[in-house]
């Protein structure tokens, strides 16, 4: 019997293969609509805590026969690493064979993080957003606030993005970067009311901080807008998002469990999870006064969604290294 390989792909890698977002999104639609229907598998996600504080280390097992596609992504986060030089997310994705269970690649996974939250963001604005929303807002100007212009961008008509980092130089920079790659007007503002505010979609991806810093408060979000909460429930007061006609998450039953340990006090009823959006069990949007929220946390699925096509491209295009079992 021959030896067997698995393709190893590094952070560059990843990048080289090229998936574009629209695949992405493609195929996470497709995902959300087998969890909808039941045809996926996830248990809840079990994490160690080597390091200080906050830090992390999470396994992401998951499963989705309709795609081929298993396996488990093992992410870290150390928010010590950035004073260290070091990147705050690092991870690794072991993706196995459906039939056999062998390991067919193991791939960096910082990459599709950063691309498939934004791709999940967007998922959940077709169904809550007005489709005309034109003016962004975004709050923490890092990886997924790249992610997210790019990602809204396939599905919206944006114009203009009202860009806050609590750094200025974050913000600056992004502004530049980000209306030279995508032809937008993006304006560095320096309060975060300015980035929600008179915004059709907000998108808030600061630090995850417990407690929350809850800066966003009542009255701020406009009627018809769409937010959608990266950084958990940092950013918002409790009372603003009780001010949402309509509030979601990705996923319901790992929600609750992030609520059990401390999470979304005081929040509105959940109205539904992506799966039943996608499938049409739930409603989204129903009138474009409303204003809607998802809090969507990251799920093993979205990886999983996302690392057959880019185990299919590499092999396609020849990148990366075989290593022997
Ligand atoms: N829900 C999910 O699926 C998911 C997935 C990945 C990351 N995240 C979370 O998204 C958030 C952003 O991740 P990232 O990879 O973009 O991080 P990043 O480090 O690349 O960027 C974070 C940015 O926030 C800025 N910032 C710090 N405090 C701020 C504040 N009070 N207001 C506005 N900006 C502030 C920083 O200057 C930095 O530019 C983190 O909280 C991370 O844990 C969530």
């Amino acid at each position: 019997m021959g030896k067997n390989r698995l393709l190893y792909l590094s952070y560059q890698d990843v990048v080289d293969v090229d998936l574009t977002m629209p695949e992405i999104i493609e195929s996470m639609e497709k995902m959300f609509h087998a969890k909808g229907e039941g045809r996926t598998e996830m248990p809840p996600k079990p994490g160690i805590h080597p390091g200080a504080g906050d830090s992390f280390i999470h396994a992401m097992p998951a499963s989705i026969p309709d795609l081929n596609s298993a396996g488990i992504k093992w992410v870290s986060g150390f928010p010590e690493n950035p004073a260290k030089g070091l990147p705050y997310i690092s991870g690794l994705l072991i993706f196995n064979d459906v039939q056999t269970g062998l390991p067919l690649s193991v791939m960096d996974g910082v990459w599709m993080t950063a691309k498939r939250t934004g791709a999940a963001s967007v998922i959940s604005a077709r169904y809550l957003a007005r489709p005309e929303s034109s003016v962004m807002g975004m709050l923490g100007c890092g990886g997924q606030g790249r992610s997210h212009v790019e990602a809204l961008k396939v599905l919206f008509p944006l114009k203009k993005v009202m860009a806050y980092d609590a750094s200025e130089d974050a913000r600056n920079q992004y502004a530049e970067e980000i209306s030279a790659k995508f032809e937008l007007e993006v304006v560095p503002v320096q309060t975060p009311q300015e980035a929600v505010t008179g915004c059709d979609i907000v998108v808030t991806a600061g630090p995850m901080v417990r407690p929350p810093h809850a800066t966003i408060l009542p009255g701020w979000l406009d009627e018809g807008a769409f937010a959608s909460l990266v950084d958990y429930d940092s950013y918002w007061q409790p009372a603003a998002m009780q001010e949402t006609d309509i509030f979601c998450t990705d996923d319901t039953n790992q929600f609750r469990a992030v609520q059990q340990a401390g999470h979304f006090k005081g929040i509105p009823d959940l109205q539904a999870d992506l799966g039943e959006l996608v499938t049409g069990q739930k409603p989204g949007r129903q009138t474009p006064a409303q204003r809607t929220m998802t809090a969507n946390l990251g799920l093993a699925l979205d990886d999983m969604a996302v690392a057959p096509l880019i185990y299919q491209k590499a092999k396609d295009k020849g990148i990366g290294t075989w290593l022997e079992l």
